[in-house]
């Protein structure tokens, strides 16, 4: 007998962003169903929930899906934690999931960001530098290997968080802010090779476009350039706390995975 039949890999959503964002929030939340989400610390380790959307993917995260005897979707969940030091782990993730030998079904990437948060001063930098790291991270991973079939699309669901709160910046302003500096940081970070001391006939071209994200040379960089690589990156706009009305809460979010896995 195959030993191997006996596991059967479900496919997963990773949660990744900045510290502070509401990811655990988020996670904690659509585990227990509940309204209200659970207090949360800093989270220094990855937490995998296992999560259930009803077959054509139109349940709620509300739904006892259990009780109400309807076929499940399963899923994975993976909350990691956002502190500087603790992301190659999470960025590793993205790689091993390129691999067709890999036991990893990743499905999407949900980025999630404090849209407040994001309002003051260094806040789009901080969230565009992390952001930055996991699509080209996506990006090489469609291009890397040389077998002739292309790794499974990751789309990436920038989670604009705590709409509810008065400061937090619009979904609209957030997309164009964070294409504006990771524009920024691709011309930063190129200019990092070239005046790194390499003679420019050292410089090897093909590993030069290797490492700029999105449309090769463009001036400015859009989401949209990441299609390319087969990468759709939506923006959308939620509040994991707050009551009713205080926001667009995370319904729109939960219908983005729930259609992804
Ligand atoms: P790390 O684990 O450090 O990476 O952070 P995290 O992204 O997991 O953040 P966490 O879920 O711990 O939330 C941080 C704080 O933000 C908590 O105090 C949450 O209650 C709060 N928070 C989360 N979502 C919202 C929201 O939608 N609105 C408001 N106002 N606060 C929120
Ligand atoms: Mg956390």
């Amino acid at each position: 007998l195959s030993r191997s039949t006996a596991y059967i890999t479900l496919p997963s959503v990773l949660v990744a962003g900045p510290p502070g964002a509401g990811k655990t929030a988020l996670v904690t939340r659509l585990e227990r169903r509940a309204p209200k989400p659970a207090t949360t610390y800093t989270s220094q380790t990855t937490n995998i929930v296992e999560l259930a959307v009803n077959e054509d993917g139109s349940s709620s995260y509300n739904d006892d899906l259990d009780a109400s005897g309807a076929v499940a979707k399963k899923f994975l969940v993976i909350d990691t934690p956002g502190h500087g030091k603790l992301r190659a782990a999470t960025l590793a993730r993205l790689t091993t999931a390129s691999s067709t030998a890999s036991d990893t079904k990743l499905r999407a990437v949900v980025y999630m960001v404090d849209s407040a948060a994001l309002a003051e001063d260094g806040g789009i930098a901080a969230a565009a530098s992390y952001l930055y790291d996991i699509l080209l991270t996506l990006q090489k991973r469609m291009g890397a290997g040389n077998s002739s079939k292309a790794p499974p699309a990751i789309p990436v669901l920038v989670a604009a968080n705590k709409a509810d709160l008065f400061t937090a910046l619009p979904a609209a302003l957030i997309k164009t802010q964070l294409e504006a500096e990771l524009g920024r940081i691709r011309t930063s970070r190129s200019k990092g090779l070239l005046s790194s001391g390499v003679g420019a006939d050292d410089v090897d071209s093909a590993n030069e476009s290797d490492d700029w994200l999105g449309e090769y040379g463009s001036k400015a960089f859009h989401f949209a350039q990441m299609r390319e690589f087969d990468i759709d990156v939506d923006v959308v706009a939620g509040n994991v706390v707050g009551g009713d009305g205080s926001g667009p809460g995370v319904d729109k979010w939960w219908k983005w995975i729930a259609d992804k896995v």
